[in-house]
Parts: structure tokens; sequence; C-alpha cells
């Protein structure tokens, strides 16, 4: 049994996703390396703060874990009651990764498969699937979009890493025309401990 200085944690996690950035060559490679990191991060709970663990009663709680000073990633918790979810959305441009902490999530994927004009696009509904604790994901243009929500009327806690900090991105509503959508920019920021 592994003592608790040797479990992998939040500061574990920081220092190999610097160190991925800074070495691997394109966002394919970073973003399977991120996933793998990921992984590892969610075997051990330990590490997790406790004043982040809080869910929202509107909307789905946004935490900042860690956001590197050169802006070449971020780390986010996302805590999730009972049937709250996100629209439909991308993630401005850049790669992104999740994994399971607790609970189980319903992702709903989506592909960008032709833009149309400024503000439409067409997406490719590309599966759906519940996946459970341990469970990652990744996300890399054009596959960028998915709609995230609890399952089975559980709360649930996820970490999220991108390749920026990402305050805003696009939500997509379905137009009349099959596949188009019409892509509205949101902003979003974090969740502090007072809500
Ligand atoms: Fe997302």
């Amino acid at each position: 049994m592994k003592s608790i200085k040797d479990q992998y944690e939040l500061t574990d996690f920081v220092k190999d996703m610097t160190a991925a950035v800074e070495t691997e060559q394109d966002d394919a490679a970073l973003v399977s390396k991120a996933e793998h990191l990921v992984g590892k991060l969610i075997q051990n709970k330990s590490w997790f703060p406790s004043e982040k663990i809080a869910p929202n009663r509107d909307h789905y709680a946004r935490y900042s874990l860690y956001v590197d000073p050169l802006d070449r990633f971020e780390v986010l918790a996302l805590v999730w009651a009972p049937g709250q979810s996100t629209p439909l959305h991308d993630h401005d441009g850049t790669w992104g990764v999740e994994g399971v902490f607790n609970g189980r999530i319903k992702v709903t994927n989506y592909l960008q498969s032709e833009k149309i004009s400024e503000d439409v696009v067409k997406l490719r509904y590309s599966g759906t699937m519940t996946v459970g604790e341990h469970s990652t994901g990744q996300l890399l243009p054009p596959a960028d979009c998915h709609i995230l929500e609890a399952a089975d009327d559980q709360s649930a806690i996820t970490i999220h890493v991108y390749g920026k900090q990402l305050n805003k991105f696009k939500i997509f509503q379905p137009l009349n025309d099959k596949g188009a959508f019409k892509a509205y920019d949101h902003e979003v920021g974090y969740t502090t401990k007072l809500h």
C-alpha cells in the first residue's frame, strides 16, 4: 500500500502537465498525455480541496484548481447536483480532457463538420455514453463539442483540463435545417465558495 506522500496529487499533476506543455510538439500528443495524467490524478481522492465540493443550486459549480502562469493550461473541478447539465458547447478552439472524480456523467458528443457563416455551423452527432468514476475522455477540435449532464439523479464531480484558461466558449442551438446550429458567445467564470 502506498503511503500518503507517495500518492499522486494535484501538485504532482501540475508538475507533470507543465513538463508536458513544454515538451509535447502537437496538440494530439499533448491531449493524450493530459488524459493519461488526469487518469492518474483521479485515482486518489485525498488531494481534493474540501471547500470545492459544494454544488450550486442553479447550475453546475465551476471551481478553479490551477491556472498555468503562462496560460498553457488550466485545471477545474465541476460539481454537479442531480439534474444539472451544460448546454451544447465548444471549448473556444482549444483541447480539453475530462475525468470523472466521483459519480456518473452522461456525455453527448458532436463533431464540427462545416462552418456555414460566422454564427452558423453544422454539427454531427457522434454518440452518447454514460461514464463512471475513473473514466476519462478528450476533446480535440473539430471533435470538441458536447453536452455534459449528471446521470442517474446523482451528484458528481469531474476534473477538467483545457489548453488555456477557458473564460468563454460558444453554445449551440439547433436551427430548422438538419444539422445546422446557431452559435452564441457565452462567458464563464468560477464559482466561489460563498455560493
Ligand atoms: Fe465541455
